[in-house]
């Protein structure tokens, strides 16, 4: 995999961001906190324009799904029943020197010089010499070769000790009580190894100076360093990208955020903040069911802040550790409910929007939907499918709870190029088929059913031929002593897991099941960010008298663009002209985001909007006020993306806007 040229792209968004107001570093007055960031005027105004859009596609404009606003923090128990508290983890690994962790899976691969030493022995000051340290390190060959070897340093002990207590009786016990006492003292780290790749052009000296600060942070004092080899290493990812030293070994990291719930800092009050919001459907999914008079399939969405303690955060707010997300859990039959009350179950068969639900979809059907469904929203907000990238999830990707993943990416300018030449992007969305996994989850950890009753399954059951019926049943059964034998707990034993199985299966034939979930879930932030680099443009304008000057025009859809139309008196000290622009401000800015502004040279105000993505400018001119008498309450539209001009009349701008930005 190569480094994309187009960082350098990344740099100049990032720079856009802070100049125009888009997105700031969070807490920047005190340097900054990793992994946060705030969204300034023009961000807050996209974001708002996104997430709206996202609640009307898909639960407004939608018969079948219904919205939720739940807490941030919820029960611990519900992300104990999630498998949060026990898999949520990423694998990291850290640096001994600097304590910074790196994602396991993240390490660039990297080449060169690696000195490697074995350890490092304290070497104590004069004054706290007494005659048998002074005799060892007097030798300091002796001392460097023994220090790795107790049994070595035994003997140099013993040497000093029988001239110094000579003829003693107890002398085997004060060899062993000194060299007891010289090892505490002085050799704990003896075979702590550390080693540090070189960077090119760096001497050996840079490398001993860390080694030497790695072991005083271990308390070592006045280290004397044990080995020191240099040997070469090629494309190892056993090496922290910044510090070059190498990393201590993979482990789990919880990426939870935790924090206590009452006055008291205790293990029973530790609450989590959400890390997902789709736990909130789940667990609620009883009292929306109830109360919306929904019958599955349907679906209820959430949009929401999650929060993630992230090892690296990075790529701007790409992978930040508090963000948003627009989940939507759809809720389906299980595939045998589908085939016993139509019959037979639609599965895909091509690629492609499959269009209207059908009764007989099976799970397969409906997440080949919601992935065309989302790419569909997308297309809508000027993210064109060639920006886009899919990734079927292999089975050692998918998350504990899923069956299939067919992950939405977007080629944003830090995603890499393969050896092919081809960005394939980085997700952007999720969608998962998570089974009837949470359900049965909270089920069984809260005692409270989650099943639902299915009249139409219930009439067709009884229709079914006996075979049909068995056959149906024995799927069931399978399907769910899989979950209950994979999720087992202590106590649960086979003829235990059958038997509930086995009741499964009989509320099958009774008309209940738990409803399986499709779940397409996007992250505000990262979709703001790609609408950000999908809109940045630059243009270079050369004027008459050959200057040339390059401009940034963030080419927003007019849907999701912060400020809609800008309006501008084309002169500021003709009064007439300021008090008509003023009026057409008035009538817009209760249709839209309307922005107003006066001030500058004309062509300065128009570059300023397109550098704030404003699909439109309208501008009051001379003819606005009846200098053409045929111009007469007309004004100036002027296009962001070409420059296009027309001309429209006042009474009819809004409505022209609108149909333009909605
Ligand atoms: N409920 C399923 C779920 O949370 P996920 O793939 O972990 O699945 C879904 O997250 C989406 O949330 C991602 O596709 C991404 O857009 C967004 N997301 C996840 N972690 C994020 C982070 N650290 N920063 C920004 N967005 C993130």
């Amino acid at each position: 995999m190569a480094e994309p040229k187009e960082n350098v792209l990344m740099e100049k968004i990032v720079s856009l961001c802070k100049r125009r107001g888009f997105v700031f570093q969070s807490s920047e007055i005190y340097g900054g906190i990793n992994g946060f960031w705030d969204y300034g005027p023009l961000g807050a105004e996209l974001k708002r324009n996104v997430k709206e859009l996202w609640w009307n596609s898909m639960t407004r404009l939608r018969d079948d799904v219904v919205g939720l606003e739940a807490t941030i923090i919820m029960a611990p128990q519900i992300w104990k029943a999630s498998g949060h508290v026990e898999t949520f983890a990423d694998m990291m690994r850290e640096c001994p020197m600097t304590r910074k962790r790196v994602r396991t899976d993240q390490v660039e691969p990297q080449s060169g010089s690696v000195v490697k030493f074995t350890g490092a022995v304290s070497n104590p000051k004069p004054e706290v010499h007494d005659d048998y340290l002074t005799t060892i390190e007097t030798s300091a060959s002796s001392f460097s070769n023994a220090a790795n070897n107790r049994e070595a340093i035994n003997n140099c002990v013993k040497s000093v000790v029988s001239v110094k207590h000579s003829g003693a009786s107890d002398l085997d016990e004060r060899v062993e009580e000194e060299t007891g006492i010289f090892w505490a003292n002085h050799c704990t780290h003896a075979s702590t190894e550390f080693s540090i790749l070189l960077p090119a052009g760096k001497p050996v000296e840079s490398a001993k100076k860390s080694a030497i600060s790695f072991y005083q942070s271990l308390g070592v004092e006045n280290p004397v360093l044990l080995g020191g080899v240099t040997e070469k290493v090629e494309d190892s990812t056993d090496f922290h990208p910044e510090s070059g030293v190498k990393l201590g070994p993979s482990r789990p990291f919880n990426l939870m955020l935790q924090t206590y719930v009452g006055p008291i800092q205790s293990e029973e009050n530790i609450a989590y903040l959400r890390p997902e919001t789709a736990q909130a459907i789940f667990a609620q999914f009883k009292n929306v069911h109830e109360t919306s008079r929904q019958k599955v399939p349907f679906g209820i969405a959430q949009v929401g802040k999650a929060f993630r303690n992230e090892v690296t955060p990075r790529n701007f707010t790409f992978r930040s550790r508090e963000f948003e997300q627009m989940e939507l859990e759809f809720f389906i039959k299980p595939d045998e409910a589908v085939e016993a009350i139509h019959g037979n179950v639609a599965v895909p068969t091509a690629p492609g929007h499959p269009g209207e639900p059908q009764p007989n979809w099976g799970w397969q059907m409906w997440h080949q939907y919601w992935v065309e469904e989302r790419v569909r929203f997308y297309e809508g907000i000027g993210l064109s499918r060639a920006t886009l990238g899919f990734h079927i999830q292999t089975p050692e990707e998918l998350a504990h709870y899923a069956r299939a993943t067919t992950d939405i990416l977007f080629k944003f300018p830090f995603s890499k190029v393969d050896e092919q030449g081809e960005v394939k992007g980085d997700e952007l969305e999720g969608v998962a088929a998570r089974s009837d996994f949470d359900l049965s989850q909270h089920e069984r950890h809260s005692g409270k059913a989650m099943g639902v009753f299915d009249e139409d399954l219930r009439t067709a059951w009884g229709k079914l031929a006996p075979e049909k019926q068995k056959e149906l049943r024995q799927r069931y059964y399978e399907a769910r002593k899989k979950y209950l034998t994979k999720t087992a707990r202590e106590g649960d034993s086979p003829e235990k897991i059958e038997k509930e199985a086995q009741e499964d299966a009989d509320g099958l034939a009774k008309g209940q099941y738990i409803p399986h979930v499709i779940e397409p879930s996007a992250g505000v932030d990262r979709l703001i960010l790609a609408l950000l680099a999908n809109a940045f443009t630059e243009t270079t304008s050369t004027d008459e008298k050959g200057k040339s000057e390059v401009r940034t025009v963030m080419k927003f859809h007019p849907r999701v663009a912060p400020v809609k139309v800008g309006v501008f008196p084309l002169l500021k000290n003709k009064p007439e002209l300021v008090a008509k622009a003023k009026e057409v401000f008035q009538l817009l800015r209760g249709h839209m985001l309307a922005f107003y502004d006066e001030t500058g040279a004309i062509g300065r105000r128009y570059a300023r909007q397109d550098e704030a993505g404003t699909p439109f400018g309208v501008t009051i001119d001379f003819d606005t006020l009846g200098e053409k008498p045929e111009l007469l309450n007309t004004v100036t539209v002027r296009h962001r993306d070409d420059g296009a001009q027309e001309r429209i009349p006042i009474s009819e701008l809004p409505g022209w806007l609108l149909a333009r930005v909605k």
